[in-house]
């Protein structure tokens, strides 16, 4: 990923990033960060960059020029390292005050970036117009102004660049990592179990795992309730909801509530007739109706301004629904399949199952074609891409959808019949419960190979179809 800050001072940037983490990530070629001074790009003979706002006020604004070619000599460089055009589609980020807020989902949205541009204010801002011209996101790190955009873009840098695969040193990836639940942290303790006569708490060296869990969620739901009263009243509309979608079909609505789990949903409806849950990272909506009545009434509380959808119906009278609304360019009829147990699945000792990188990304793009290049490359340097290997040889694979499902999986023609299928799918599934997550994936009707597999190995397979719709801007 690479990161390019427009600046006046750029000295700002190269001091912090030379240090630390970020400075390791940038020598080890995950990430680069470069500042590019917005003063060499003026056309002034005394390289001034700034001048007086018309109508009178206070301060000096940054002009619109040097900003503008500075930009144009930014896009360059992608495009002279990634190709052409590649400079156009990187996203333009300007820091004020006046931009939305930015929190840890902008972050894991701004992480699938190849490139961002940063552009930092100073003095009383920038001309309104090279913004209008180049600015594709408005971003405040928080309500009070600091004298000028850096210190807001390596906040942001750094939040970002620690969900980039390889930079925190995990080896599985931030998909994939025990789930983060919209709470605050709980209490930590170390070594001396006693300080200034304060005791670690005794439940912490009881070993018992179950009533450790219990008690950290215990203290993190009273902090939360305490100082973030905001994000504690999310959390219970959250919580509200998931216990709602397991008491009615545990298994059919197992995207909804882990995605609620994991905090990365918006709750755009709740009602008696259903639900809409928005999962903005990933672009797709989950939509779940009880009933008949009331179904046209959910499909209003969809999201504005989306040009292309995935949409999650959940019943499937909301197809024809969705179709008077919607263009939809593609359909799957589906059943879902969830591991609804504790234990982990034995795995074979012959087959061998290693997490793959990129360099595997053209074997698996000549063997798997539903999804498109750049997704399961993205799948693949995000750690969640698993292969099966017979006397060291690639036999098939399987993967994790980035919403958390099961899936992508493919055994080689010449391997198939010999439990390979069956290994992965048990390796994925092993790798969830750990984590804390229902395995759980979507079989398209009439894949009767995969049905037999999922019964195999005790998944309950809903009685429900449901539809996976690519949906296109409203047609009403
Ligand atoms: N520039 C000045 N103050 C800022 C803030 N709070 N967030 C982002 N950019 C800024």
């Amino acid at each position: 990923m690479n990161f390019y800050v427009m600046t006046l001072f750029p000295e700002m940037i190269e001091r912090e990033v030379q240090s630390s983490i970020l400075g390791r990530a940038g020598q080890n070629g995950l990430l680069s960060i470069e500042a590019v001074n917005i003063r060499d790009y003026t056309k002034d003979k005394h390289k001034k960059v700034d001048d007086y706002p018309y109508g009178g006020g206070a301060g000096m604004l940054m002009q619109a020029q040097p900003v503008y070619d500075c930009c144009l000599a930014v896009r360059e460089k992608i495009d002279g390292k990634r190709g052409k055009g590649a400079g156009e589609k990187a996203k333009v980020v300007y820091l004020t005050p006046q931009g939305k807020t930015f929190h840890q989902g902008m972050a894991r949205e701004f992480a699938q970036e190849e490139d961002i541009i940063f552009l930092c204010g100073h003095y009383e801002g920038i001309d309104e117009r090279v913004l209008e011209e180049i600015v594709t996101d408005y971003v405040s790190i928080g309500d009070y102004i600091l004298t000028g955009g850096e210190l807001p873009a390596l906040v942001m840098i750094d939040a970002i660049a620690r969900l980039v695969p390889g930079v925190l040193n995990n080896e599985t990836s931030a998909d994939v990592e025990t789930f983060y639940n919209g709470l605050l942290e709980y209490p930590q303790y170390s070594r001396p179990e006693q300080w200034k006569e304060k005791e670690v708490p005794g439940i912490l060296l009881s070993g018992d795992h179950k009533k450790v869990a219990q008690w950290r969620l215990e203290q993190s739901e009273m902090r939360t309730k305490e100082w973030r009263p905001d994000l504690y009243e999310k959390y219970l509309c959250r919580k509200n909801l998931i216990e709602k979608l397991i008491n009615k079909n545990k298994v059919l609505y197992a995207d909804m509530w882990e995605c609620l789990q994991v905090d990365k949903g918006e709750i755009l409806y709740d009602g008696e007739e259903g639900a809409v849950v928005w999962n903005r990272e990933d672009k797709l909506v989950m939509i779940a109706a009880f009933r008949k009545e009331g179904a046209e009434k959910i499909l209003g509380y969809m999201p504005e301004h989306v040009e292309e959808l995935q949409v999650i119906l959940h019943q499937e009278f909301l197809l024809p629904l969705m179709e008077k609304r919607y263009r939809i360019t593609e359909k799957l009829m589906c059943k879902r399949a969830a591991y609804n147990r504790k234990n982990p699945l034995p795995l074979p000792k012959e087959i061998e199952i290693r997490q793959l990188d990129i360099s595997y990304a053209k074997e698996i793009l000549s063997h798997y074609h539903l999804g498109t290049e750049e997704y399961m490359k993205e799948r693949l340097s995000s750690g969640c891409m698993f292969g099966a290997f017979v006397e060291g040889k690639m036999a098939g694979f399987m993967g994790m959808h980035t919403e958390g499902s099961l899936g992508m999986l493919e055994v080689y023609e010449e391997y198939r019949r010999q439990g390979i299928a069956e290994s992965l799918e048990s390796y994925m599934i092993n790798i969830c419960l750990s984590k804390g997550m229902l395995p759980y994936g979507d079989i398209v009707i009439g894949n009767e190979p995969s049905f037999r597999l999922q019964r195999k190995l005790g998944m309950k397979v809903t009685k429900e179809i449901f539809y996976w719709v690519v949906a296109f801007s409203p047609l009403l």
